[in-house]
């Protein structure tokens, strides 16, 4: 398939159909969204929906708009906060995250997947998520929406999960150093929007014709699960 083509495809979807959540920068400003804004959202996001994250995140960004101030927040304030969001350990580890940024580095985030990856309880995908859209760093975020439409794309055959390294290695193949963080985010968007789980909206799709998923007759095949 036409790499470059299906970049530019997507790039333009994007730009006429980015959804507005609350953790971006308005549409069309060509502002970087704030990296603790970012780095909170991908925390949640991780845990739930964009529907069921927002109302969270507006909370704290509102108790707490700056990551220095999450920092000096009591535990358990944090942790009542976070009740419905699930998971605690990723509430004692976004604590842990925002003291480390605020005690040891000024309150300024680290702008490399490198630096990001060195901050305690941030893994692998969050420090590519907050690289690419924070700071237009080019990295390979791969989250489920990623390696469903590259299953897809590329009618992956190999069931999941043996099928993650392919996957991450196909998506690595769109990254470049133009807007990485649209990028990403277009990605995440159609996975969420037209290339949803079940029902994928292929008519709607601005990357349908090079699509080998599509051209298979049943994309919703992909990525291809092992029988149970
Ligand atoms: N899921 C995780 N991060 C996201 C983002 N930045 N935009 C949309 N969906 C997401």
């Amino acid at each position: 398939p036409d790499i470059a083509l299906i970049r530019a495809r997507l790039l333009d979807w994007y730009d006429r159909h980015a959804r507005s959540l609350a953790w971006r920068a308005p549409p069309g400003t060509r502002q970087r969204p704030d990296p603790y804004r970012v780095w909170l959202s991908e925390v949640m996001l991780q845990q739930t929906t964009t529907p069921h994250a927002t109302p969270y995140f507006q909370t704290f960004t509102s108790r707490w708009p700056t990551v220095s101030d999450l920092a000096a927040a009591q535990d358990a304030e944090v942790m009542a906060a976070w009740a419905g969001l699930g998971y605690y350990a990723r509430a004692r580890n976004l604590l842990a995250c925002a003291r480390a940024v605020a005690g040891e580095h000024g309150g300024v985030f680290p702008d490399t997947e490198a630096g990001l990856s060195a901050l305690p309880g941030v893994g692998a995908y969050t420090a590519a998520a907050v690289a690419a859209i924070a700071f237009d760093r080019p990295a390979n975020v791969v989250d489920g929406n990623v390696e469903r439409v590259m299953a897809r794309l590329f009618a992956v055959e190999t069931p999941v999960p043996q099928a993650r390294p392919e996957l991450r290695r196909l998506a690595g193949l769109f990254i470049n150093d133009q807007r990485p963080g649209d990028w990403a985010q277009a990605l995440m968007d159609l996975g969420a929007t037209v290339c949803r789980p079940k029902s994928p909206l292929c008519d709607l799709c601005p990357i349908a014709d090079p699509c080998a998923g599509r051209a298979s007759g049943d994309p919703e095949r992909y990525p291809v699960k092992t029988k149970k």
